[in-house]
């Protein structure tokens, strides 16, 4: 690098020294523009249960759904992302329940469409909701069949699309699925229906907290996800995964977990510069949770500096479980 400046001529300090020339200075700003809320429904009526793993965030039937949905239009989120926590008697070996017409998540979109018009509605593709074993994908004598899988994903990528979604999510890390979605997609006149593909996921601890929030099972087996999903050791190996979504049609890409992961996030978005997102998965959310409630960080402060990092590390968007809660401190800001 270039040497800039000199002492004492140079001091950085002097334009630290005020609030307002902080504010001139900063070289990102977080607002309410960059936020995703994640939210979990439920089956059954009057129905808001809390998450043990996940201090604060709770599981909504549908009629309750207003309550939250009514705070993300106020402060203006501008997209929300469901998942279904499905209940036990639905799950099967293959995740037959994920192409039922009439399943938790196709009502919750139906009748959010409805009723809501100011943000987007973001949904999950992949099998964990809905499979007795919990994999994303289809499982046949201990392996993940990927082929076999992906002909699965396509059918639940045209069902959510039919039912209205705007971001069509595949979080399952299946080979090749991004091109078949998009073509499917087009064939069937959902031209603009977006891919925001979940193109660098990493086999991460950081996701337990989530499993529980939808009752995922956890007889993943020996391997758990590490036959689709990337290890957490490699960095140039999400570059491949990222390209190929790419060219395959992804509109928008993701990096998760985040906070861990940030250097792999800043990578993708100086090596591509396209739309890229992160996560602040659960795992995260609820170790932030868990010391604010233990008084080891104050609240607001803690929330705006994590999601700032994103923005520094590149995100343009991020799913946090803390996006109603960092809102409406942007707004008193
Ligand atoms: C599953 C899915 C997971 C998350 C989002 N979609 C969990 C997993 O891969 O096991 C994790 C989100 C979080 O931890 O907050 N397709």
């Amino acid at each position: 690098m270039k040497i800039l400046g000199k002492f004492p001529s140079t001091r950085l300090r002097r334009v630290r020294n005020s609030d307002w020339v902080r504010r001139l200075i900063s070289e990102n700003n977080l607002s309410a523009n960059d936020l995703i809320l994640p939210i979990f429904l439920t089956e059954g009526k009057n129905k808001k249960e809390k998450i043990k793993t996940m201090p604060g965030i709770y599981r909504y039937s549908l009629d309750k759904l207003s309550s939250i949905l009514d705070e993300a239009e106020k402060f203006k989120i501008p997209m929300i992302a469901l998942f279904p926590n499905t209940s036990n008697h639905k799950r099967d070996h293959n995740g037959s329940e994920a192409l039922n017409e009439n399943n938790l998540i196709c009502r919750a979109i139906k009748l959010i469409k409805k009723k809501y018009n100011k943000f987007g509605i973001m949904t999950d593709v992949a099998l964990d909701p809905y499979t007795s074993h919990g994999h994303d994908g289809l499982l046949h004598k201990g392996k993940i069949l990927n082929d076999e899988t992906v002909k699965i994903l396509v059918k639940q990528s045209l069902l959510q699309a039919q039912m209205g979604c705007d971001v069509i999510a595949p979080s399952d890390m299946m080979d090749g699925r991004i091109g078949k979605i998009r073509k499917a997609l087009d064939k069937n006149n959902f031209k603009n229906v977006q891919i925001l593909s979940y193109a660098a996921k990493y086999a991460s601890n950081f996701y337990g907290p989530f499993r529980n929030a939808i009752s995922a099972s956890n007889n993943l087996g020996p391997n758990k996800k590490k036959s689709y999903q990337m290890d957490y050791n490699n960095n140039n190996e999400a570059l491949k995964e990222v390209s190929m979504d790419i060219k395959e049609g992804a509109d928008i890409i993701l990096i998760k977990p985040g906070m861990p992961y940030l250097d792999v996030l800043n990578k993708i978005k100086n090596t591509f510069n396209y739309p890229t997102f992160s996560y602040q998965v659960s795992g995260e959310y609820s170790m932030l949770m868990k010391s604010i409630e233990e008084g080891y960080f104050k609240k607001e402060d803690i929330i705006i500096e994590t999601l700032s990092c994103f923005k520094r590390a590149g995100a343009d968007a991020i799913l946090t479980y803390f996006a109603l809660e960092a809102a409406k401190i942007l707004r008193q800001k």
